[in-house]
């Protein structure tokens, strides 16, 4: 049996994710909000509060047989666009929120993921699903809080790669950028007025042109990268976008 554990598994690419790599040798643990359809262990846990989140990441990763595991990847895809706004129009709440379920999140996954499985002489991988938000040349207005917590994100990882070079049985982070995929945050997207967000109609026209590849589709791309963890180049970004 391998192990995959997934934030954010009701919707959009988790949900999809938790469908292509759910089979007979996989035992799946969720987090996330909401279970929806997930049919895997699933831990109810909200990243916008982090200390409760960190004990639930701590207690379930302690609860699960990984020294049995032949293989045990992290995917730390939930995520949020937040409000999109210029910085002037933010307030606290949404600051503070959308940083905890962005950059946070990956933080305390990534620390308690290691806890746990430092001495497992297994194949082990930590993927950080990104955005090409996150590149210095991509800068979004009124994107501020998501740009900055997904270059946050890359950045966590490619460190924590740095780190896990010297270690006895190391994991391989890797950052995964799946590019846009028609699931609720493009909605959201597409909803925002010209005013607030100049490059909207760039994503309507995406859209209407039926440019924009289904969850399922980098899902499946992203199961056939498990398909053989130890072969993960630790540090890298994967771009995935179409
Ligand atoms: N869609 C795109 O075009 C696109 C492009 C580039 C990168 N991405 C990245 O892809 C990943 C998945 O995005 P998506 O498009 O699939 O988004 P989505 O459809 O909005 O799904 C987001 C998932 O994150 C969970 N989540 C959100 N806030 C949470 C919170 N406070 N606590 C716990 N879970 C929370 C949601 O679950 P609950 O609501 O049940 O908690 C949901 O399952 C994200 O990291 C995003 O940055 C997306």
């Amino acid at each position: 049996m391998r192990t995959i554990i997934i934030t954010g598994v009701s919707k959009g690419l988790g949900q999809a994710l938790s469908k292509a790599l759910a089979d007979e040798r996989t035992n799946l643990i969720g987090f996330g909000r909401t279970q929806g359809d997930f049919t895997g262990a699933f831990h109810s846990c909200d990243f916008t509060k982090p200390q409760l989140a960190a004990s639930i990441f701590e207690q379930a990763l302690a609860q699960a047989p990984l020294e049995e595991s032949e293989s045990v990847v992290f995917i730390a895809n939930a995520g949020r666009l937040g409000l999109l706004q210029p910085a002037q129009n933010l307030d606290p709440f949404e600051i503070e929120e959308t940083i905890a379920a962005n950059l946070t999140q990956s933080a305390l996954a990534a620390s308690a993921f290691l806890k746990r499985v430092q001495p497992l002489p297994i194949p082990k991988a930590f993927l950080q699903i990104t955005s090409g938000a996150a590149l210095p040349e991509r800068p979004k207005a009124s994107w501020s809080l998501y740009c900055a917590t997904k270059a946050g994100q890359e950045q966590l990882v490619r460190t924590i790669a740095k780190e896990q070079e010297t270690a006895l049985h190391p994991t391989r982070f890797v950052n995964i950028n799946p590019g846009v995929m028609e699931t609720a945050m493009q909605e959201q997207i597409r909803q925002t007025s010209p005013e607030t967000f100049p490059d909207v109609e760039r994503f309507i026209k995406l859209k209407e042109e039926g440019r924009i590849p289904t969850p399922d589709t980098i899902a499946a791309e992203i199961a056939k990268l498990l398909e053989d963890p130890s072969a993960l180049e630790n540090g890298k970004t994967y771009d995935l976008s179409q």
